[in-house]
């Protein structure tokens, strides 16, 4: 979709991909009130990386799940099964996160963003789970 106002944190954030392409590991918060269209915004970030050549993963962090150890985690790996947890990380939601479960994701990250950059997005991140922060 078309958004209105948003020509310089687009140009931002496109920025910032280059820079991800360049090799450089950047973070970016996008805060608002409800309703000011950060989860558009994070669509459009979506659609510019993937076009852009980047392996791109989304989650949605949920008061529903922010107990659920790994949850975040688990929707990101969702999008590329060579990303995916140890079997019994996946197979066990209640179970609390190991290190290991940890170490293994950031792994076959540092692995994926070899071939290309890998952008993670959370939208609502403020609801994700403790574990998928750490
Ligand atoms: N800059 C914008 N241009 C056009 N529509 C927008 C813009 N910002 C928000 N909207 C619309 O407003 C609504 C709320 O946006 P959303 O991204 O869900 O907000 P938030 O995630 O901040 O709560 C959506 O229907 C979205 O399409
Ligand atoms: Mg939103």
């Amino acid at each position: 979709m078309t958004l209105v106002g948003r020509t310089a944190a687009i140009g931002t954030l496109d920025e910032v991909l280059a820079e991800c392409f360049a090799g450089v590991s950047r973070t970016v918060l996008i805060e608002g009130p409800a309703g000011c269209g950060k989860s558009v915004l994070v669509d459009t970030v979506v659609e510019r990386a993937a076009a852009a050549g980047a392996t791109v993963l989304c989650a949605v962090a949920s008061p529903a799940e922010q107990d659920v150890p790994l949850g975040v985690i688990r929707q990101l790996v969702h999008g590329d099964p060579s990303l995916a947890l140890p079997e019994d990380a996946l197979a066990a939601p209640g179970v609390p996160s190991r290190v290991q479960d940890t170490q293994s994701f950031c792994a076959a990250l540092r692995e994926a963003g070899r071939a290309a950059p890998v952008v993670l997005c959370v939208d609502d991140v403020r609801f994700a789970d403790d574990a998928s922060l750490a």
